[in-house]
């Protein structure tokens, strides 16, 4: 069975890839410093699975961690999400930013080029792209200069990887451009655990509805879109979870010395506003919101092209929008229990 390295798997995302690799015949080996999930998550995958799922806990910058696990766990391919991701926090700190999210990536690939391990996905995001001038986005729409520290972190290990490849360092690369994830696993016994007051617009709601926070500001309505709110392409995390064992698998047919990105989102772009009404009826709850001031750094609108990875990796999304807030919905109720 092979192994593969996840970076920051007892996270939002890498948790829910965890159980999609299990499914897909991968052994996933969890690398997390717990600064942004806690270890029960590991504990739940395991419940999820119906084994015990191997976690480490360091941090991918410290090459003995990789040592360590790799004297007893060779793993043969890596998917890197350790990562911080508060847009707002990297704005505050861009040094902790560029050390954690570049530093990390460098250490990792001078080990995997040490070692002759060939495959990494990384978890990129369509944040290099900024305000699309056209949209849908498609893998050549031209990334433009982040809002922020974060998305710039990530246009830079984007091209960091590219370099690597060129450098003929034997590896086969693919990143992957999430658009905005939502929802939980199905089991509600994993999902999204925000550190603190939540930054992004689902984790919001479903305290809201779950009476933690007092209401929902919506951050302007005045845009030039449907109903005036922002329009984002929300893809449920399981959906995103499977896109990255199809990439795994794409990757095992080339040869090293390659290169290659995807957006991974649904293709339909909703509006905040769309969010929130769904979720009430999905749910039949009434949500608190009000209309608030425009966050500075938004986009106004994007949402994904998604005819390359359909074709390419044959992958499609499953779950449906509705899906995503019922999932989301069950999961924070878990954590209320
Ligand atoms: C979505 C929309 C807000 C909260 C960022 C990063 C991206 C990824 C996801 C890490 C926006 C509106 C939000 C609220 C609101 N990063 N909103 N009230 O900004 O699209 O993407 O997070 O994983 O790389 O760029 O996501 O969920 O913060 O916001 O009105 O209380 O919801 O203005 O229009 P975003 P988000």
């Amino acid at each position: 069975m092979k192994k593969i390295l996840i970076t920051g798997g007892a996270g939002y995302i890498g948790s829910h890839t965890a159980v999609e690799l299990v499914n897909a015949g991968f052994e996933p080996i969890i690398l997390d410093d717990f600064s942004n999930s806690q270890a029960s998550v590991v504990d739940r995958l395991g419940e999820i699975i119906g084994r015990e799922v191997i976690c480490f806990e360091g941090d991918c910058n410290d090459k003995s961690i990789l040592e360590k696990i790799y004297k007893d766990h060779p793993f043969e391919g890596v998917i890197h999400f350790a990562a911080f991701k508060a847009v707002g926090e990297s704005t505050q700190l861009p040094l902790k930013y560029y050390q954690n999210n570049i530093g990390s990536l460098v250490v990792l690939l001078g080990f995997m080029k040490e070692k002759g391990i060939q495959n990494i996905v990384f978890s990129s995001s369509c944040t290099v792209y900024g305000q699309p001038d056209s949209l849908p986005v498609t893998e050549d729409t031209p990334r433009k200069d982040a809002e922020s520290p974060y998305g710039n972190t990530k246009k830079i290990c984007e091209d960091i990887l590219v370099d690597f490849v060129k450098s003929k360092a034997g590896v086969k690369v693919v990143s992957l451009r999430y658009f905005n994830p939502v929802g939980a696993h199905p089991s509600a016994k994993i999902g999204e655990l925000p550190n603190g007051t939540p930054n992004n617009l689902v984790p919001f709601v479903t305290q809201t509805a779950a009476g933690i926070r007092e209401k929902i500001t919506v951050f302007g309505d005045d845009y030039d879109t449907i109903d005036g709110s922002c329009v984002r392409d929300f893809i449920h995390v399981m959906d995103l979870a499977n896109a990255h064992v199809k990439a795994l698998a794409y990757l095992e047919e080339q040869k090293v010395d390659f290169y290659d990105v995807f957006n991974v989102g649904t293709g339909n772009g909703n509006t905040v506003l769309e969010i929130i009404q769904t979720f009430e009826k999905v749910n039949r709850i009434k949500l608190n919101y009000e209309i608030g001031p425009r966050r500075p750094g938004d986009v106004v609108k994007i949402w994904a092209d998604t005819t390359k990875i359909n074709s390419v990796l044959g992958w499609h999304p499953q779950y449906t929008l509705e899906d995503s807030l019922r999932d989301s919905w069950n999961w924070e109720k878990s954590l209320t229990k």
